[in-house]
């Protein structure tokens, strides 16, 4: 049994489907360390409770899930970039008496696309342009993670666009807000293109149709269950290259790992098919 310094959490409400504990149970075991990670479901007028017992260190720290991310912002001591740029924090630990807080969703996405799809960024493809589907709280990290990779235009497609345009004016000038619909205008010289709606979670539907775009833009969905989305297996008959949403989640919690316990863990194909497994999914 771990010593109470030597734990870390996921905290949200609810947080029954985070994969999150296998993840960091997996890298647990494999680096032999005698620590725990467990799920502590807290409505947000417990955060501040939880927050307090971490700067008491009776925790290492932990990762922070919807719908909490925004008040985990505003409640931390130190927030690191890109954390502040998206006023959101999914990830805290606690150093020199303080509470830090960062977020590692863009961290993770980019990491997936690196591996997967090396080159996936290069030079030229910039000028091209991305597009994201959606303008939720995922959409927001991949946006600003997109402007620092040097992409420019990045459109920002939703079905309620005027929540597009908000992110548009908020993360400027590389920033085009556009309807769902106008997106197959924009599509013929676009590089690279990711999902971040809920739109595939069912197996059944995708957010667009791929006519518009080249056969060499990159397709790529956040969603992981299912694992090939409606989307990805279109992309896949018409042989655009794609790369699916599990590396992104695998690599976002590689960070709060190395902070909490000291070691920068590996996401390896034995942790990607431990969560496949997990899925229902055959790896
Ligand atoms: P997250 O924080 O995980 O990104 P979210 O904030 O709930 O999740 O955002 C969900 C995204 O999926 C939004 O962009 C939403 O579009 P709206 O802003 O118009 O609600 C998008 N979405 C959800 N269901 C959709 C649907 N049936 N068709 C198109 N977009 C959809």
């Amino acid at each position: 049994m771990a010593e109470s310094s030597q734990k870390a959490f996921i905290t949200g409400w609810p947080v029954t489907h985070s994969r999150s504990p296998l993840i960091h149970g997996h890298w647990l075991a494999q680096h032999r360390l005698d620590g725990s990670y467990e799920k502590q479901g807290v409505e947000v007028a417990g955060l501040a409770d939880l927050f307090d017992a971490v700067r008491r260190g009776e925790w290492l720290g932990g990762n922070v899930t919807l719908p909490h991310k925004e008040a985990a912002f505003a409640l931390v001591d130190e927030v690191h970039e890109p954390a502040k740029r998206l006023g959101a924090v999914n990830t805290v630990w606690h150093a020199g008496g303080r509470l830090h807080g960062t977020n590692t969703d863009g961290l993770g996405f980019l990491a997936n696309l690196d591996e997967r799809s090396a080159g996936w960024d290069a030079a030229p493809k910039h000028n091209r342009g991305a597009l994201v589907l959606g303008a939720g709280g995922a959409a927001r990290a991949i946006i600003v993670a997109l402007q620092d990779r040097g992409f420019a235009p990045v459109f920002i497609a939703n079905r309620t666009v005027e929540k597009a345009k908000q992110l548009a004016v908020e993360f400027g000038a590389p920033c085009k807000a556009i309807s769902l619909e106008d997106s197959c205008e924009v599509a013929k010289n676009i590089a690279f293109m990711v999902n971040t709606t809920s739109v595939g979670m069912d197996g059944k539907s995708a957010p667009i149709n791929l006519d518009a775009f080249p056969q060499d833009c990159l397709i790529n969905d956040i969603i992981y269950s299912p694992l090939e989305t409606p989307l990805l297996a279109d992309a896949r008959k018409r042989a655009m290259p794609v790369v699916d949403g599990l590396g992104m989640l695998l690599h976002q919690a590689v960070p709060g790992f190395e902070h909490w316990f000291g070691v920068r863990p590996s996401v390896t194909e034995d942790l990607r098919s431990l969560i496949l497994c997990d899925l229902g999914a055959t790896p």
